[in-house]
C-alpha cells in the first residue's frame, strides 16, 4: 500500500467545515481526520456524532475519528452510526481493550488504538492481531500545532515491528507535528497514514499544502 494523508479539520474554521474538507479533497486527502475530545481525557472539547454526521454528507473520502474521550464504549455506536469508517480509541482509558477493538468491528468500522507518547509499545501486545491499525501520538492530545516528539519515530518502528510478527497487515497512523519537515521521517520509520491539522489549515493555501505534503510523504516512500 502506499500512503495516506488525513488531514485534521481541528485546526480548521469550524464556521466553515464543509470547505475545509473541500480543500483538502481537492489537494488528495485520503481520508478526514476528526479529532472528538471531552474536556476530561484531554484538555479540550471539540465535537461529537451531530457533526460527523454532517461532515459525512459532504465529505468524499472515509471519515477517520479519534476519540480522545474516557469513556469511548459509550460513544462508538453513535459515531458509527454518524459515518465514521474508521474510529480509533486511547488504549490509556480501556480496561478491556479486546472487547472494545471487537465492538468496533462488529459496527462495520476498522477499529484501531492510540497510544499516547508516555504508553509503550507493549500495552497492545496481547491485540496485535485484532487491530485494524495503530495510532501513534507524536505529541500529547489535545491541542493542534504542538511540537513533534522524536522519539515517535522508533516508536512507529516499533509498531510496525510489533504487528509484523503478529502476521497483522494493520497499517501505523502517525498524528501529532507532522509537516514538511517531519514527513520524510515518519515515512521512512514504516508510517502509513498521516494526520496533519496545522500544516494543512493552518497554512494560507490548504489544499496546496495538502498536495505538497502527500507529494513528500509518497517520494519518502519511493527513496
Ligand atoms: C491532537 C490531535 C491531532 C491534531 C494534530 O490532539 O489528535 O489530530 O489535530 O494537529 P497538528 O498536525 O497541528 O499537530
Ligand atoms: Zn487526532
Amino acid at each position: 500500500m502506499s500512503v495516506l494523508l488525513a488531514p485534521s479539520i481541528l485546526s480548521a474554521d469550524f464556521a466553515h467545515l464543509a470547505d475545509a474538507v473541500a480543500a483538502a479533497e481537492r489537494g488528495g486527502a485520503d481520508l478526514i481526520h476528526v479529532d472528538v475530545m471531552d474536556g476530561h481525557f484531554v484538555p479540550n472539547i471539540t465535537i461529537g456524532p451531530p457533526v460527523v454526521k454532517s461532515l459525512k454528507r459532504v465529505a468524499k473520502v472515509p471519515l477517520d475519528v479519534h476519540l480522545m474521550i474516557t469513556d469511548p464504549d459509550k460513544y462508538i455506536g453513535p459515531f458509527a452510526e454518524a459515518g465514521a469508517s474508521m474510529i480509533s480509541v486511547h488504549v490509556e482509558v480501556l480496561p478491556h481493550l479486546h472487547r472494545t477493538i471487537h465492538a468496533i468491528k462488529a459496527l462495520g468500522v476498522k477499529a484501531g488504538v492510540v497510544l499516547n507518547p508516555s504508553t509503550p509499545v507493549v500495552a497492545i501486545s496481547e491485540v496485535a492481531t485484532d487491530v485494524d491499525f495503530v495510532l501513534v501520538m507524536s505529541v500529547n492530545p489535545g491541542f493542534g500545532g504542538q511540537t513533534f516528539i522524536p522519539r515517535s519515530e522508533s516508536k512507529v518502528a516499533d509498531v510496525r515491528a510489533l504487528l509484523e510478527k503478529a502476521g497483522n497487515k494493520a497499517v501505523v497512523e502517525i498524528d501529532g507535528g507532522i509537516d514538511m519537515s517531519t514527513v520524510t521521517r515518519v515515512v521512512k520509520a514504516g508510517a502509513r497514514v498521516l494526520v496533519a491539522g496545522q500544516a494543512i489549515f493552518g497554512s494560507g493555501d490548504p489544499e496546496r499544502a495538502t498536495r505538497d505534503l502527500k507529494m513528500a510523504a509518497i517520494a519518502a516512500l519511493q527513496d
